[in-house]
């Protein structure tokens, strides 16, 4: 899939710097959160790395004259993702990001947090097992990439026989509230913080 230099592929190793360079900076609502976070790889750890080296095949990058720009990635089956982060993943980082005090409320502080309470699948979603995250630079966006990249996740999915997808999106993310709706997904939950939306695939 090519149009002026931009092409999606599949994940290759190599490209794990640059997807934690683009989960930066949209990682404010959809805006460049680098100004947000001292540590510049603490959101990707947590939202984007774990599913690129844990389940490579459900990654794929946008590229733009061979650079990424884009990515979307995910797991088919959340509670396994779990069970693998547990042991494979979080240990280390548990190590390196030691729980801040209880009075750090900083968004890096948050991140830890995170990292230490690990993945929760959320309630009432099992019908949807597998989930996803994308996330374009705005190079690559409002070209029609962000609906190529959903296609071509969801083409997987379903050659692996998965039944569902689910993914969460912040409230104040507005416009990709507006581009999961236009690709075909539905609200399943609405929280005060985040909207969870949801898709069949037979
Ligand atoms: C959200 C995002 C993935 C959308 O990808 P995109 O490439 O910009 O979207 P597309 O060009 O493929 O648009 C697909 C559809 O969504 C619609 N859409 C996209 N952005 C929209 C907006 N701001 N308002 C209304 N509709 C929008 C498009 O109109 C299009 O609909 P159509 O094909 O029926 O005309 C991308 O903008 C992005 O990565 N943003 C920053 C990171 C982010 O917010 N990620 C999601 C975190 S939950």
């Amino acid at each position: 899939m090519t149009a002026m230099g931009f092409t999606i592929r599949p994940y290759h190793p190599s490209d794990l710097v640059e997807l934690y360079r683009i989960c930066l900076r949209t990682g404010a609502s959809g805006e460049d959160a680098s100004e947000l976070y001292l540590d510049p790889d603490i959101l990707g750890h947590y939202y984007a790395a774990p599913y690129a080296v844990g389940e490579p095949s459900l990654c794929f990058v946008l590229t733009n004259d061979g650079r990424p720009c884009g990515y979307i990635l995910g797991t088919r089956d959340s509670k396994t993702f779990v069970d693998w982060c547990e042991h494979h993943w979080f240990p280390p980082l548990r190590e390196r990001y030691p729980l801040p005090p209880v009075d750090d409320v900083s968004p890096d502080a948050r991140m830890m947090r995170l990292i230490h309470a690990g993945y929760h699948p959320p309630e009432g979603l099992t019908e949807f097992p597998a989930h996803l995250h994308i996330d374009i630079l705005p190079e690559g966006q409002g070209q029609g990439w962000g609906r190529a990249l959903v296609q071509t996740f969801l083409k997987q999915l379903r050659a692996l026989d998965v039944p569902a997808v689910h993914l969460g999106v912040g409230t104040r993310n507005h416009r990709a509230i507006q581009f999961y709706e236009r690709v075909g997904f539905h609200k399943v939950q609405e929280h005060q913080e985040w909207i969870a939306f949801g898709m069949h695939l037979a």
